[in-house]
């Protein structure tokens, strides 16, 4: 780990830190969310919040519209069904290629020592970036009345740092582990009780430099709208497998073109 890097995380994450992770790998094995609180420290937020605020002119608003499995209309269920009730998305993000490459985010995405703790996590051999150049980092920018609607993710992990925390709203909540039902099909039932909000979903406290891990593809979560300030969220998105692009359709709808 290079030591530049080191002087912008929290105390507690030296080398020796990430270097045992089997401690964390339980933890998010049982609860499927892991928090990191102060992953990055005060300096390092600064440095990464001027950055965001100096590209968010060229960041693309996007408005998103689909079902909570994020696939095409099933038409032998119902528009209300829980399969395909259609949730909203609106936030501002700004794609990988308009990171400078010697930003800290791109210094933490890429940072040995941190990828393999990462692996060790999600009980992988390695990680590797996104082939397109834009799905690896991301900057997310939430405003008032944007928000991110129930969904299961495409991908088994997800990793993000909230850099900015709003003043009112944007509450990140979430159903750890409950797609499947016990035969392996979709538990449509729970999740309809979930989208009438019939059943509390969990709620997880973050604030500023706390890194997420959660597993997204089982666990149906969301953010509130945001009701006052700005929330930015960074994602750093990782595949385990080599060469693999995030799908044309997802890059015209997030980044408003695929290349
Ligand atoms: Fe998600």
């Amino acid at each position: 780990m290079k030591s530049r890097i080191t002087s912008f995380l929290g105390e507690k994450y030296s080398r020796s830190f990430f270097e045992d992770a089997s401690h964390y790998q339980k933890i998010l094995g049982s609860e499927g969310i892991l928090v990191l609180p102060h992953f990055i420290n005060k300096l390092g937020l600064k440095k990464i919040v001027e950055e965001a605020d100096n590209l968010k002119n060229v960041s693309f608003q996007s408005v998103s519209k689909y079902n909570v499995y994020v696939l095409p209309t099933d038409p032998n269920q119902s528009m209300k069904s829980a399969r395909n009730r259609i949730m909203k998305t609106t936030k501002k993000c700004i794609s990988n290629d308009l990171i400078a490459s010697d930003s800290l985010l791109m210094e933490v995405y890429n940072d040995p020592t941190i990828k393999t703790f990462f692996a060790t996590l999600f009980g992988v051999a390695e990680l590797f970036p996104y082939s397109d150049p834009l799905s690896s980092v991301n900057i997310n920018y939430y405003d008032q009345g944007d928000a991110l609607g129930w969904h299961f993710d495409n991908s088994d992990f997800t990793i993000t740092l909230l850099a900015k925390n709003c003043n009112k709203g944007g509450i990140y909540q979430y159903h750890t582990d409950m797609r499947y039902k016990e035969d392996g099909t979709e538990n449509f039932d729970l999740v309809e009780s979930i989208l009438d909000q019939k059943v509390e979903p969990e709620t997880q406290k973050a604030f500023a430099g706390d890194l997420m891990v959660f597993r997204g593809n089982k666990s149906l979560h969301q953010v509130t709208e945001v009701l006052e300030g700005e929330r930015i969220l960074i994602t750093f998105n990782y595949n385990t497998k080599e060469g693999v692009s995030l799908s044309e359709k997802s890059r015209k709808t997030f980044f408003g073109r695929i290349a």
